[in-house]
C-alpha cells in the first residue's frame, strides 16, 4: 500500500467503529519485542539457534524432558520479568475507552501474558502460557520457581513431569481458545494483526476468515509477510512506532 498515512488508515478504521462493532487486535511476537522478548524467527530469532524439535515439540518433552526444561528455563526469566510496551497499553485502553457497545479482543499467539499484564482484559491464547504449568500424571497445577529446583521439575503430590501449559510443535491448539478466536475473526469489524509473520497454522489463517467476511484487515509488521498482498493496510513499521499514534488519530476522531 504505497503512502498511506496513519491519518488515512485511522480515519477509515474509526469509520468501521460504529455501534455493535466488534475490534479484534491478532498479535505474534513481534508486539512483545520492544519488551526484550525474541520473536522466534528472523536473525536473532530463537528458532535461528534452535531447532524447535529438540526443545519445544511434544517428542522433545517425552523423549528428553530434561533439555526440554533446560531451555525453557533459558526463556522463562526473560518472559518472566518483560514489562509491557506502548503496543501492549493500546490494545488495553481501547477495550477501556472505546464505547461499551463496541467489543474489543486480543487473539494472540504469545505466551508471555504482556497483553493481560498491559490490562486487556478480553485475551484468547491460541498458544498457551508459559508461566503456568500441569503435572502430566495427576494433573495438579503447581507452581515453578524460576529456575527450577531440578530438571525437569517433578510433581510433589505424584512425582510426575510437570510441562508448561504452552502449545508445543505437533500438538493442537486449545478447541475454545481456537473456536473463539475463529468466531470472533469471522465477525470482526476491524482486524489489527501486529507482529506476527504469519506462517504458523492454524492462527496464520484467521486474517483470511476475517478478509473473507468483510472486516477491514490491517497489518503493522516491519517486514512484509504472505498477508501483506491481501491486507488492506500494511503498515511497515514496529508495533510501538505505528500502535501508539494509530490509535491516539483513531480515539481523536471517535470523540469528535
Ligand atoms: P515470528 O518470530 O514468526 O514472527 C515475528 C514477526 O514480528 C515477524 O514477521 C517480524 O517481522 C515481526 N516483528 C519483528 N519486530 C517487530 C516489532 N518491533 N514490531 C512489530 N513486528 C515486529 O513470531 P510469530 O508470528 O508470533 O509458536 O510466531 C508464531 C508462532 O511460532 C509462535 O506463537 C510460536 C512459534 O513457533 C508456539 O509457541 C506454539
Amino acid at each position: 500500500m504505497a503512502n498511506v498515512t496513519l491519518e488515512e488508515v485511522a480515519t477509515t478504521i474509526a469509520e468501521r467503529i460504529g455501534y455493535g462493532a466488534t475490534v479484534v487486535g491478532f498479535t505474534g511476537a513481534g508486539v512483545s519485542k520492544a519488551s526484550g522478548i525474541p520473536t522466534f524467527r528472523g536473525a536473532e530469532g530463537i528458532w535461528e539457534r534452535r531447532n524447535v524439535e529438540d526443545v519445544a515439540s511434544a517428542d522433545a518433552l517425552r523423549r528428553n524432558p530434561e533439555q526440554f526444561w533446560r531451555f525453557h528455563d533459558t526463556l522463562r526469566p526473560v518472559l518472566a520479568t518483560a514489562i509491557p510496551n506502548s503496543a501492549h497499553f493500546v490494545f488495553a485502553e481501547m477495550e477501556e475507552r472505546v464505547s461499551e457497545d463496541v467489543e474489543v479482543a486480543v487473539v494472540t499467539q504469545n505466551i508471555d501474558r504482556l497483553h493481560q499484564r498491559a490490562g486487556s482484559r478480553r485475551v484468547i491464547e491460541l498458544h498457551g502460557d508459559a508461566l503456568a504449568y500441569t503435572c502430566m500424571k495427576c494433573g495438579d497445577k503447581p507452581d515453578v520457581p524460576i529456575p527450577a529446583p531440578m530438571y525437569p521439575p517433578r510433581c510433589e503430590l505424584c512425582d510426575g513431569v510437570i510441562r508448561p501449559d504452552v502449545v508445543l510443535f505437533r500438538e493442537v491448539l486449545p478447541p475454545e481458545a481456537l473456536s473463539e478466536a475463529q468466531d470472533l475473526c469471522s465477525r470482526a469489524d476491524v482486524l489489527l494483526v501486529v507482529g506476527t509473520s504469519g506462517l504458523v497454522e492454524p492462527a496464520a489463517s484467521l486474517p483470511y476468515l476475517a478478509l473473507h467476511a468483510g472486516a477491514l484487515v490491517v497489518e503493522i509488521n516491519p517486514t512484509p509477510t504472505p498477508l501483506t498482498g491481501y491486507v488492506h493496510y500494511s503498515i511497515q513499521a514496529t508495533a510501538t512506532a505505528a500502535l501508539p499514534p494509530l490509535w491516539e488519530r483513531i480515539e481523536e476522531k471517535l470523540n469528535s
